[in-house]
This record gives structure tokens, C-alpha cells and sequence, in this order.
């Protein structure tokens, strides 16, 4: 498949007034929001466009529930035109190396804040110490010297491998480091654990449709999440201009979290890996090629800086206190009967209210 770029018109549903068929309009570039309260059918209704997306262009889905493989892969029998993901794969239960963690960021949206952020990004490249073991690099983190002795004994250890410090670190850092790192363990990839190892995730890219499947139940499990997605994002960011994917993010509030979000569960200045690229996505790569679909139960949940570059979005029924109510409190769901209303305002700002069709892969 090779997809240039040109603009494609999806039907999603009918207009409420009209009767018309209403159009989403999927440029190579651009950001959609896709918001509701839970169980609206925000998710159905993505999925239902993504099997058309996987038509024209390449298409990964960030998912934390393993709820995409369940669904888009299969036809919905009751729906009018039934319909599937092409050319699709599910990658899970995947792991990235030590190694590869070679950004304080990529610390960042594991939990551990910003010295000790730079700490593990530096000595996660001194693959020749800790081989990509987990437990050989805990090891390391542990001997790490907060006093001057501590240092010298540390030097003399090293030597031979080139690693010497010049000053000892805070105890503080390093106590942060080593009581959450072994938490982490298992989040690499160690030779003989089963994990898949993605030598070149470009090219996986470049041959498949993606449900990239994390699993993200756990406070622990969005750490992880976090990690893998903005180290995938980080990986392909150089093959956007010939791959022009639509990247959909499920619970994308996990991924890009708001500032509220991000006191609470990161103490730090550095922000996580998946943000920072998140936020390179819909600004500067704009131009390379990418339409980024970001799911959420609200607007308010999602990264500001990221919200304020989409330049569509679908709404269903959301929260009172965000942007958009005003226009979506009169719209109309049954969940009893399957029937739901959403808004579609576009990037002319002009706004549809539409009743979705019967998604086309099972939902
Ligand atoms: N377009 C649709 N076609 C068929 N069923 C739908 C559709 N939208 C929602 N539903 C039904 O509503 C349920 C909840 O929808 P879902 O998309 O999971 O909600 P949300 O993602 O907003 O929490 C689905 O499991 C499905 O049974
Ligand atoms: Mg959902």
C-alpha cells in the first residue's frame, strides 16, 4: 500500500436533521479528539473508522485493554456493511532493552524523577556493565556512592570498564532510584523471558496495520505503557514522511496526561517520554505526515498542549465542566435501545450532530 496523502472522506453515520450521510474527513495530517462519558460508544465508533482508515493508509492503535484485538480483526454480522482491519497484527506482550531507555524522558514516565531520570538514561548505555540484565543494572544503581569513601571504593570497581565519577551523587537521588527501580524489572527485555523484542519497529510498521497491546490496568501498568509507547513513537518518528500512519490512542489521557495528572504521579521537572513525543507529533512532525486520533472521557483529562493543536473533533456526551458542553447536552443516548448521538465539529468549525451506524467490526 502506498498512501500519499490524499484526503479521504469515511462515512460515519447519519446527519440528524438531514438524513444525509454525515463524512468524517481524514486529511494526512491532523488531530482528533474523540471524547464521552464511558460506555457512550466513543471507542465503537473509532474502531468502525479505523477499519476504513486501514484502506488507504497505515494505522496502529495504541490500546490498553486489550480491547482492539478482540474487536476490529472480526465482522460485525448486524452491521450494514461489515468490515475489518486489513493486513493487521497484534503486537503484546513486547518489552523494550535496558538500553534502549537511553533518555532521562524514558525514566521520566516510569516514575522516577529527574536526576535520577539522568542517572539511569546515562548508565543504561553502559551496556558492557549491565548487559541488558535487569538485575546486573540494580546491582549497579545499588553501589552507586553518596559519600566521598563510597566513591573512591565505587572508581576503583569501574576502572577497568572506564566508568568513574567525579563527585558522589545525593542520597536522596539515589535512594529514590532504588527503592522504585526494582519495581521495574520485569518492564526489560532480558534474554530467555519470552518478551517479544522489536529489532526494527519501522519496518513493522512499514508491513502491517498495529494493535500495539499493553495491557494498563495498573498504576504500574500506565508506567510501563508510558515507556513503550513513547519509545515506539520515538523509534518511527523518522520514517513518518514515507509511513503517514494515523495513530490512534486509546485512553490517550493515560499517554498525555494533564498537569493535574502529572504532579500527582510524576514528582519531577522532566516530563515523561510519551508526552514530550506526543507533543512533537502534533506540532513540528504535522508536517511529515501524521493524523492522530486521541480517545478520552474528557477534554479536561487530556494534555492541554496537546488539545490545543486537534483540529476536529467527535463528541458524545461529556462532562459539564468541559470546553464543548454547551453544544452536546441536548444530544440523546439510549443505551437500553444501542442508540447515541455525537457531535462532529470540524476544522472549519462548523459542527454535525449525527447518529453513528452499527460499528462494522464487532465492537
Ligand atoms: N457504533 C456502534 N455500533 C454498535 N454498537 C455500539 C456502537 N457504539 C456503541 N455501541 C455499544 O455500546 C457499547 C459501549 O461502547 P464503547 O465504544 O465501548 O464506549 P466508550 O468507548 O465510549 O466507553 C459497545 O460495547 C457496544 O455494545
Ligand atoms: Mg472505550
Amino acid at each position: 500500500m502506498i498512501y500519499k496523502g490524499k484526503t479521504v472522506k469515511i462515512p460515519i453515520g447519519k446527519t440528524i436533521f438531514t438524513g444525509e450521510t454525515c463524512f468524517f474527513k481524514n486529511r494526512y495530517y491532523g488531530v482528533t479528539l474523540l471524547l464521552s462519558k464511558p460506555r457512550y460508544g466513543k471507542t465503537s465508533l473509532t474502531k468502525d473508522i479505523s477499519c476504513d482508515l486501514t484502506v488507504f493508509r497505515r494505522v496502529a492503535v495504541f490500546d490498553l485493554y486489550e480491547e482492539w484485538e478482540r474487536h476490529v480483526l472480526y465482522f460485525n454480522p448486524k452491521a450494514k456493511y461489515p468490515k475489518r482491519w486489513l493486513n493487521a497484527k497484534v503486537v503484546k506482550n513486547f518489552a523494550f532493552k535496558i538500553s534502549d531507555y537511553n533518555h532521562p524522558s524514558d525514566w521520566a514516565s516510569m516514575g522516577i524523577a529527574d536526576f535520577g531520570a539522568k542517572i539511569l538514561a546515562d548508565l543504561a548505555e553502559r551496556i558492557d556493565i549491565h548487559y541488558d540484565n535487569p538485575e546486573e543494572f540494580l546491582k549497579l544503581t545499588q553501589r552507586l556512592p553518596y559519600s566521598e569513601d563510597a566513591m573512591v571504593a565505587f572508581n576503583r570497581k569501574y576502572k577497568d570498564v572506564g566508568l568513574t565519577l567525579v563527585s558522589p551523587y545525593h542520597e536522596v537521588t539515589l535512594r529514590s532510584i532504588n527503592s522504585r527501580l526494582p519495581f521495574l524489572l520485569d518492564f526489560f527485555k532480558q534474554k530467555g523471558d519470552g518478551k517479544l523484542y522489536v529489532e526494527d519497529w519501522p519496518k513493522l510498521f512499514l508491513k502491517h496495520n498495529l494493535i500495539i497491546s499493553m495491557t494498563g490496568r495498573t498504576e504500574e501498568e500506565k508506567f510501563r505503557a508510558m515507556a513503550l509507547t513513547g519509545k515506539i513513537m520515538e523509534k518511527i518518528a523518522p520514517y513518518l514522511k514515507q509511513l503517514k500512519p494515523a495513530l490512534i490512542f486509546e485512553e490517550a489521557d493515560t499517554f498525555f496526561p494533564d498537569q493535574k495528572a502529572l504532579r500527582r504521579r510524576f514528582k519531577g521537572q522532566v516530563s515523561p517520554s510519551s508526552l514530550n513525543k506526543g507533543l512533537e507529533y502534533v506540532t513540528k512532525f504535522q508536517k511529515r505526515g501524521v493524523s492522530v486520533f486521541l480517545i478520552s472521557q474528557s477534554e479536561k483529562l487530556l494534555n492541554a498542549s496537546m488539545t490545543k493543536f486537534s483540529n476536529s473533533r467527535i463528541l458524545g456526551k461529556i462532562p459539564e465542566d468541559d470546553l464543548n458542553y454547551d453544544i452536546t447536552k441536548k444530544l440523546k443516548w439510549k443505551p437500553d435501545s444501542n442508540y447515541r448521538q455525537f457531535i462532529l465539529l470540524d476544522e472549519t468549525g462548523s459542527w454535525t450532530p449525527f447518529v453513528p451506524n452499527i460499528a462494522g467490526c464487532k465492537v
